[in-house]
């Protein structure tokens, strides 16, 4: 496995490929890979002849306050968990060869969505991910990539751009890989401490309550999200949104829910400094 760090030797090494008519997965993430961007990296080996995994801190998806600086970086040990699933390339860009001229004039928006749920809180973050994910597309011209269910908006948004710009390639949505506790893994789990961490599992823990009386038939949606602000709040976490959104739309649904579509609960929610996010399908 090869560790690149410019766009014209990635372009190089994939060229003969494309050539040769093989399929090229692309696994966009941002390091400090742990077993849910491994499952990602599993399902592309699987599927595609060449596998690229792209190691970038996109630094235009983060607010001004947000944990740019203290996201963790470890390039090397993130190579060896790459190569040892059967990936290909590792692709490290530094900021310089992504955004030669500084921030891009150019971005990609999503007009509707870009403002809700996690957009609304994160200004200008999904421009900076479709932006740079357009551009991972176009630098390796992969004819697959794969994402995770857990930013399950992010997914969402990259769908419909794909099909908006008529980008060549099939998304594939890998489910959340959880710890055996149940906590959504998220290289921003590293910033907690043992009690925050116990206290986040109320996040998955209210999300399967809500799932457990979704199933049993509840289709009002307050009891719905009642169920998961209160498993929060009761372990002093604080509850950014709680959302039970039509899976088609992402739009968000009030009242009742209507048996013929499919919902998912979306969450994000502090826990001390350390912003979590995390979803459940109601199928
Ligand atoms: P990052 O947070 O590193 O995540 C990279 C990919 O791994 C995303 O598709 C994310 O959904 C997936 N992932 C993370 N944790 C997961 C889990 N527990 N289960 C399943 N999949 C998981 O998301 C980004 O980076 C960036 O926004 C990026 C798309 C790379 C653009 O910069």
């Amino acid at each position: 496995m090869q560790v690149i760090h410019t766009i014209d030797e990635l372009r190089t090494v994939l060229k003969p490929c494309i050539r040769q008519g093989k399929s090229i997965g692309l696994v966009p993430t941002m390091g400090a890979l742990h077993d849910g961007h491994a499952a990602l990296i599993k399902a592309s080996v699987a599927e595609c002849d060449v596998t690229v995994v792209s190691v970038y801190l996109n630094p235009i998806q983060f607010g001004k306050n947000e944990d740019l600086d203290k996201y963790p970086k470890r390039l090397e040990a993130d190579a060896k968990l790459a190569e040892s699933i059967g990936a290909d390339f590792v692709f490290a860009p530094t900021n310089e060869e992504m955004y030669p001229e500084g921030d891009p004039l150019t971005l990609i928006r999503d007009e509707s969505l870009e403002s809700l749920y996690c957009g609304a809180y994160r200004p200008g973050h999904f421009r900076g991910v479709l932006t740079v994910v357009a551009k991972l597309f176009l630098i390796t011209g992969a004819n697959h990539a794969y994402f995770g269910e857990k930013d399950y908006q992010q997914v969402f948004i990259i769908e419909r751009m794909v099909r908006d710009l008529n980008f060549d390639i099939q998304i594939h949505r890998v489910k959340i890989v959880r710890d055996s506790t149940g906590l959504a893994l998220s290289s921003r789990n590293e910033y907690l401490s043992d009690l925050e961490r116990s206290q986040a599992l109320s996040i998955s823990d209210g999300l399967r309550k809500a799932k457990e009386v979704f199933d049993k038939g509840e289709q009002r949606v307050a009891v719905l999200r009642d169920l998961v602000i209160k498993s929060i709040l009761a372990n002093r976490g604080q509850v950014q949104y709680v959302e039970v959104v039509n899976q088609k739309t992402l739009q968000k649904i009030n009242g009742v829910l209507r048996p013929d579509d499919r919902f998912v609960i979306l969450v994000a929610a502090f826990f001390g400094k350390t912003r979590l996010i995390d979803n459940m399908e109601l199928n």
